[in-house]
């Protein structure tokens, strides 16, 4: 991953450049320049490029495309900036001048932009490959950005900060179930959270029997590691709260479906199913960098969803935190049992309002794909939130309903409620419901992931496997509090 900093004029040892390129500019571009993009069919088209080796004088250039003047926004310079590092792989060092701010894009918001751009899609999970190629396949080492707008130097620090931690975030996930055990997740966290201004407390197994978190408890029955329950705290440096705010996230770190055992190829990707929990955590520590002004708790249930001789049955019952009895009917419908016990928790401290993001259900992507994550809430002010930081980042969330006339479905006949409903259809509203009984009444939106949190393929912002989704929602939606 390129590390990023900002100077005021281009430095001497790049050896390639960008040209952001709208198509008003296309005309005016120097004459050798024009006739290369014309023969080459660069028309300056959203996220096309065109690399211009050097001729001898100055470094090599790639003219990146950014569609109509009127058009380009923040989103539209990330995707440029990622489309451009992908452009400049084989580089080591480069520059970037498209954050000095391109169209009404203020400079430094285009230098977010940009470094989350390149920083993100420069991104690969290298940890266990055995050779060095792989970790030489993106060379990219330094990005020089070039702007001397104002507060641009401050914005970078932050952004930089935010790239980390989405990049943390899908470290994690992409790391195998069978290493990243509830207390390996929790050594990363005091890692990861050391010298950020967060507090880590973490619960072992006693104390979480002692605290009453059944869902956790009867989720690890099947399972030789033990669980975990992590809190991360953060609290603005000098100044008085704005407001006070739960994170939850779904920390299974490896999700069999228990005895209601998923088939071979649905199991193949469930060590990502601790990717709500990774981007809490990854959000925690960025929250401080970000200055981001409201009280901020993290609160993150971690087990594995195993089969072991005393793994949970279909029938049985547990009691969660808040004293409501569960009939476990399906015990692959283990998050929102973790995320009960995570969400009374999160009520008991009395926050302003609770935010969860879990992979909870495959229903979340089969009603809106792989790419848009599923928004449910139980209070329009906080979805709005959510959904106005959606939009600025273009993590893309949908907001679906928690329709009523469902909730008889999660009725149980010998306990206060059963963990699924009666089809196959409305999977991910169903999930929201049950999750929504655990919220007491506070404000309170749910985020979905579903398959969102890895990616199939190569895609803008996103390469391949853990996506880190989430996280620069989570902190917009803080740090715009
Ligand atoms: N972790 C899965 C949901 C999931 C599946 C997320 C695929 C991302 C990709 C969750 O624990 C689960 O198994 N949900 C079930 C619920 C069902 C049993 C009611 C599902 O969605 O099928
Ligand atoms: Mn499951
Ligand atoms: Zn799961």
């Amino acid at each position: 991953m390129p590390t990023v900093t900002v100077a005021t004029r281009p430095p001497k040892s790049a050896t390639a450049t960008d040209r952001p390129t709208t198509t008003s500019q296309l005309n005016k571009l120097p004459a050798a320049i024009k006739r290369a993009a014309k023969l080459q069919g660069f028309e300056a088209k959203p996220g096309q490029t065109l690399f211009l080796p050097a001729n001898g004088s100055g470094p090599a250039e790639v003219l990146v495309g950014l569609g109509k003047p009127a058009e380009v926004d923040a989103d539209r310079i990330r995707q440029a900036a990622a489309a451009y590092a992908k452009a400049v792989a084989g580089h080591q060092q480069v520059i970037c001048t498209l954050g000095a701010g391109v169209g009404s894009v203020e400079p430094a918001d285009a230098a977010v932009a940009a470094i989350e751009g390149i920083r993100l899609a420069s991104y690969r999970y290298t940890t266990l490959k055995e050779t060095t190629a792989a970790k030489r396949q993106i060379a990219l080492k330094k990005v020089t950005l070039v702007s001397a707008g104002r507060g641009v130097k401050g914005a970078v620090v932050a952004a930089n900060a935010v790239v980390d931690a989405v990049n943390l975030a899908r470290d994690l996930t992409n790391e195998p179930g069978g290493s990243l055990t509830p207390e390996a997740f929790v050594a990363k966290t005091r890692k990861a959270a050391a010298g950020t201004g967060v507090r880590v407390s973490v619960w072992d197994e006693e104390r979480i029997r002692a605290e009453k978190l059944g869902g956790l408890l009867a989720v690890n029955q099947g399972s030789e590691n033990p669980p975990r329950f992590l809190t991360i705290a953060y609290t603005p440096k000098g100044r008085t709260p704005k407001a006070k705010v739960a994170l939850v996230g779904k920390g299974i770190t490896f999700d069999s479906g228990g005895l209601s055992l998923k088939t071979a190829a649905g199991m193949m990707t469930m060590k990502i199913d601790m990717a709500g929990a990774a981007a809490v955590m990854a959000t925690m520590t960025a929250l401080s960098a970000a200055a981001v002004p409201v009280a901020v708790t993290g609160y993150i249930p971690l087990t594995d969803n195993m089969t072991g001789g005393n793994a949970q049955r279909p029938g049985d019952v547990f009691v969660a935190r808040n004293g409501m009895s569960v009939e476990v009917l399906n015990t692959d419908a283990e998050g929102r049992l973790v995320l009960a016990d995570a969400l009374s928790l999160a009520a008991e401290a009395e926050p302003d309002a609770i935010i969860d993001i879990a992979t909870l259900t495959g229903s979340a992507s089969a009603a809106l794909g792989t790419q848009i994550a599923a928004l449910m809430a139980s209070d329009d002010k906080l979805a709005a939130r959510v959904e106005a930081a959606s939009a600025r980042t273009g993590e893309k969330v949908w907001r679906l309903p928690l329709p009523e006339e469902y909730r008889g479905q999660l009725d149980s006949n010998v306990a206060d409620l059963r963990n699924i409903g009666n089809g196959p259809y409305g999977g991910a509203l169903i999930a929201g419901l049950f999750l929504k009984e655990f919220t007491d009444g506070r404000p309170w939106a749910h985020i979905d992931l579903g398959l969102s949190a890895m990616a199939d393929a190569d895609r803008g912002l996103t390469p391949k496997g853990g996506t880190g989704f989430g996280v620069r929602v989570l902190i917009d939606t803080l740090a715009n509090w």
